[in-house]
Formats: structure tokens, C-alpha cells, sequence
């Protein structure tokens, strides 16, 4: 028994002499000092000794597990200061690393499409003006001349809220809440979101943005001419110089005449593709000379003033501009699209 303490207490000092980290340490600790060590193993056949054997045998076991234990923190102070001598290593500071570069946030598309139409209205004197969201039925719908159970209504999908008012249906509303402070002659547009009770699917959304335009002057002073001058130099400013603009004749209830107005598309130059359906065109917004009806309705004297107005979806611009085939990415949250710009 003797020797087999005797070969245990060697074999442990030779192995924790080898050990190299904490972690083996950690296992020599167990194997040779913890309560299922091999020292504890030949222990158990004690029973069977004499008394005077007994004591021999436990104190020469006693001094095995204080030197086994005595080793193991001798080697735990080793493996500790070779790691402080080392820190200065591994831990040191490399000033001159490059930083981690930390996210930076952008404006969103329809943003930067929003920026840019002001700046080419301002870059024309036009005036931004903003107004309510949430509209009355007389300026969203009355003053725009579109009494109730006139046909034109339908035209738009409305929201009515409980107590008879609507989220505006479009920012046309702006021009008789602009007019009913402020007589021609000026330049406005304004841009904000509207909304429409209907289902989205690639080209629809239910909220949406719309810019509105409207010039007002003396009667003689505002053209067709002027206005169609005024679109194509704003599709000039947005889509590029080559950009041509053409008007058909079409029906809004606030103007008359009125007009649709399509440009050319900017990506096959007219030629047909993908994004304009092939037909070189692109279909824009609506516009066309003041209905009188609506100047009436903010108390101007009949065909004292004329003006030309005009209207388009933002989301349609930025579409085009970027090539954006799905309306609902803009407001998906999706950052793979939002990072794009
Ligand atoms: N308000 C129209 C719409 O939401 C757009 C529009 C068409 C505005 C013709 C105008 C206009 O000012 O003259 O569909």
C-alpha cells in the first residue's frame, strides 16, 4: 500500500509538472486530490489493516495529498504569472487599428425624391405650403368641385371617419384652404400623404404621398403654355435633361380643361421597355387650366383669376426614378432596400 501512495504522489507531481493551463489543473486536481481521487481509491482498503498500520498509512497519506495539493497551487502561481507576463502580448492596445466603423442612417427614398421636387419648384419661385391631413367633406370634396352624389366622387375610395371627415383623399385640398387666405397672383405646391380605402398590390397602397400644384394669376396671365412649360421643366430636373412631357386630354372635376400628362420614359429613351410597358411613355399625374366653379367656391369673383393645377403620386416619381418595381417596399422596413440609397 505503501508504494502505491508512494506511486501515486510521483505520477501526480510528474503530471502537474506538464500541465499547462488552469483547465488541466482543474482535471489533476480531481484525479489525484478530490473525493474520487486515486489517493482516496487505495484508501478504502484501510479497514482492513492493523491500528498500527492504520496510522503509518494515513499519516504518510496525509503528507501525499498536502504535497499533491501543495504542487497543484504551486503549478495554478506558475500558469498565473506567465499569463501576466504575457498580457502585455496579447492585450496590448494597437492605436493606430482602424476603429469599428458604426452604422450611419440616411434619408429614405421617397424622402430624397420629396427634397428633390421641392428644390426644383423653388428653383421656379414656388411657395411649399403644407395643410391637414384629416380634411373636412367641404375641402376635400365640396370645394373641389365635387358636390355630394356627383359621379366624381367615386373616382376616389374615401375613408369617412365618424364625425363626417375624411383622410384626405388628396392633396388638392390644399388649394382651397391656400386660397381662402391668400388671393392670386401666386405659385404653390404642396406635398404631404393621403390615403384611399383600397387594396394594395404592387401599384396601390391604401397611404400613399401626392404633390399638388397650383399657379393662380389675373385671367389672361396663366397658360396652358406656361404650365406645360413649368411640368417639363420640373421632369427635366427630375429625370434628366432629355425628358419630354406630353399632355391628353382627360376629366377632373377642379379643372377644365383638364389633362393627364405623360413623360418619356427615362430608361429607353421613348425607344419601349420593361418599366414604361413598351410604349415609351410614362403616365404621370393630372393637371389642367382651374375649374372657375372652384375659384367660386372660395369667393373669388367669377373669371377674375385663372390658374393652372397639377397633381402627382410621389411614390409613382420615385418608382420611376429608381427603378422600383413594387410600391409596397417603401414601406416594408426592409433594410436589404432601404440601404440601396
Ligand atoms: N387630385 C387628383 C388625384 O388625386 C390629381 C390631380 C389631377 C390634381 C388633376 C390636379 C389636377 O391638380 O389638375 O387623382
Amino acid at each position: 500500500m505503501k508504494n502505491k501512495i508512494n506511486d501515486i504522489k510521483n505520477k501526480a507531481i510528474e503530471e502537474i509538472k506538464k500541465a499547462k493551463t488552469f483547465t488541466e489543473v482543474e482535471t489533476l486536481r480531481v484525479k489525484y486530490s478530490g473525493r474520487k481521487s486515486e489517493l482516496t481509491n487505495v484508501l478504502r482498503g484501510l479497514k482492513d489493516l492493523s491500528s498500527e498500520e492504520k496510522k503509518e498509512i494515513g499519516e504518510l497519506s496525509n503528507m501525499t495529498k498536502q504535497t499533491i495539493d501543495s504542487e497543484l497551487a504551486k503549478k495554478e502561481l506558475e500558469i498565473k504569472n506567465e499569463e501576466l507576463n504575457n498580457i502585455d502580448e496579447k492585450e496590448r492596445i494597437d492605436i493606430t487599428y482602424p476603429g469599428e466603423k458604426s452604422e450611419k442612417g440616411h434619408l429614405h427614398p421617397l424622402t430624397k425624391v420629396r427634397y428633390d421636387i421641392e428644390e426644383i419648384f423653388k428653383s421656379m419661385g414656388f411657395l411649399v405650403v403644407e395643410d391637414r391631413e384629416v380634411e373636412d367633406e367641404f375641402h376635400n370634396f365640396d370645394a373641389m368641385n365635387m358636390p355630394k352624389n356627383h359621379p366624381a366622387r367615386d373616382m376616389q375610395d374615401t375613408f369617412w371617419l365618424k364625425n363626417g371627415c375624411v383622410p384626405r383623399t388628396h392633396t388638392s385640398s390644399v388649394q382651397a384652404r391656400f386660397m381662402e387666405k391668400n388671393k392670386p397672383p401666386f405659385k404653390i405646391i404642396s406635398l404631404g400623404r393621403v390615403y384611399r380605402n383600397e387594396n394594395s398590390d404592387a401599384t396601390h397602397e391604401s397611404n400613399f404621398h401626392q404633390v399638388e400644384g397650383l399657379i393662380a394669376a389675373k385671367s389672361g396671365d396663366v397658360t396652358v403654355a406656361n404650365a406645360k412649360s413649368i411640368i417639363s421643366e420640373f421632369m427635366k430636373g427630375l429625370f434628366g435633361e432629355e425628358t419630354k412631357i406630353r399632355l391628353r386630354p382627360s376629366y377632373f372635376p377642379f379643372v377644365e380643361p383638364g389633362f393627364e400628362f405623360d413623360a418619356s420614359c427615362p430608361y429607353c429613351k421613348g425607344e419601349g421597355c420593361r418599366i414604361c410597358k413598351k410604349c415609351g411613355w410614362i403616365e404621370l399625374g393630372g393637371a389642367g387650366m382651374v375649374n372657375q366653379n372652384v375659384f367660386e367656391k372660395v369667393r373669388f369673383t367669377e373669371d377674375e383669376f385663372e390658374g393652372f393645377a397639377f397633381g402627382f403620386g410621389i411614390e409613382r416619381l420615385a418608382m420611376i426614378k429608381y427603378g422600383i418595381d413594387d410600391i409596397r417596399l417603401f414601406h416594408a422596413g426592409d433594410l436589404r432596400f432601404l440601404e440601396q440609397f
